[in-house]
């Protein structure tokens, strides 16, 4: 008799050809288009499934895991990974796959995008060009805050903080940033200046984050690190909604602590449509798509199905967020 193939849940339904990899290779049960839960007729099969396909909306937690006994490797299609509880995937000897490297340009690019938008005070201004609300040009009308000769301070110089900075460059900005870890090379080859935080925060015009979701980094943005911005700052976030507290941002908008937000990640995400970060001027909300390019997520489906299918076969994944699971 023919072994039966792998059954592998795919949380969500993805465009027509970007799962083609797994053609042949293993059986898949399809979740719906937009879900944060496993559907049900998913949540039935995980005690059958030897992978999961998931996006960054799911979450794989103790309570997850314990209903799925036979699961050899769970694949993000993102590369953040704080969606999953990967101390517990190692505990089970289940190596957990996410996207590394395929969404830094497409990310940085929308970093870039909400900086200048925010910079030049862009969703106000054709909100009011739009609503036929132009009496006429102005002098004074709708200043907004140039890039050349400013500071960027970029938080957390990974693969999309180092593309942030090769970017701003072009735009002739100051750069400084601020990591765990020193990176002399990009500070030669990119011209970057160390700060610790507290004087990055103190000295920037525009504050970038790139840092992963972590418990370290969980509400790094307060009510305190926003009191050391400068009041023209404007804070862009492209990373995760946590990172920044949003009760205290939403203060700091009020009060002119700081001038400006761009958010493409929120907290909780989405935001209520009534939340005041959606109708404060000072604050441009975009629906968490750094990565919202044709061939990044199309590349991101690919890379995904890599780490699936190297977990069915028992390979190691190409990219592997909990390495220790090949120590044990
Ligand atoms: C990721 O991959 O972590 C991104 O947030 C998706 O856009």
């Amino acid at each position: 008799m023919p072994e039966e193939l792998p059954l592998v849940l795919i949380s969500h339904s993805l465009p027509a050809g970007w799962l083609e990899s797994l053609q042949g290779r293993c059986r898949t049960l399809v979740g719906p288009d937009i879900t944060t839960r496993l559907a049900p007729e998913l949540e039935a099969q995980l005690g059958q499934a030897a992978g999961l396909f998931c996006l960054l909306t799911i979450r794989v937690d103790e309570a997850l895991l314990e209903r799925a006994a036979r699961l050899r490797v769970v694949s993000n299609m993102a590369v953040g990974v704080d969606n999953i509880d990967l101390q517990a995937c190692t505990r089970r000897g289940i190596p957990v796959g996410n996207t590394p490297g395929v969404l830094t340009e497409g990310t940085a690019d929308l970093a870039m995008t909400l900086l200048l938008a925010a910079a030049r005070r862009l969703v106000e201004a054709s909100d009011v060009a739009r609503r036929g609300l132009w009496e006429s040009w102005a002098p004074a009308g709708w200043l907004g805050m140039d890039l050349n000769g400013a500071t960027l301070g970029i938080v957390g110089l990974g693969k999309i903080g180092r593309a942030v900075a090769q970017r701003a460059r072009g735009f002739d900005l100051r750069i400084v940033y601020h990591d765990p870890q020193r990176d002399a090379e990009a500070e030669a080859s990119l011209g970057l200046a160390y700060l610790p935080l507290t004087e990055l925060l103190q000295h920037s015009d525009f504050i970038s984050l790139h840092t992963p979701l972590t418990p370290e980094t969980r509400g790094l943005i307060n009510a305190r690190t926003l009191r050391q911005m400068k009041p023209n700052a404007i804070l862009v976030n492209t990373s995760r909604g946590p990172v920044v507290n949003t009760g205290d941002l939403v203060t700091a908008l009020r009060q002119g602590w700081i001038a400006a937000a761009a958010l493409d990640v929120t907290d909780p995400e989405p935001l209520p449509a009534d939340h005041p970060l959606n109708s404060l001027p000072n604050c441009l909300v975009t629906p968490h798509i750094g990565s919202a390019t044709h061939n990044t997520r199309r590349r991101m489906a690919e890379l995904a199905c890599e780490n699936l299918l190297a977990g069915l076969a028992g390979k190691r994944l190409p990219h592997c967020a909990n390495p220790q699971v090949y120590e044990t």
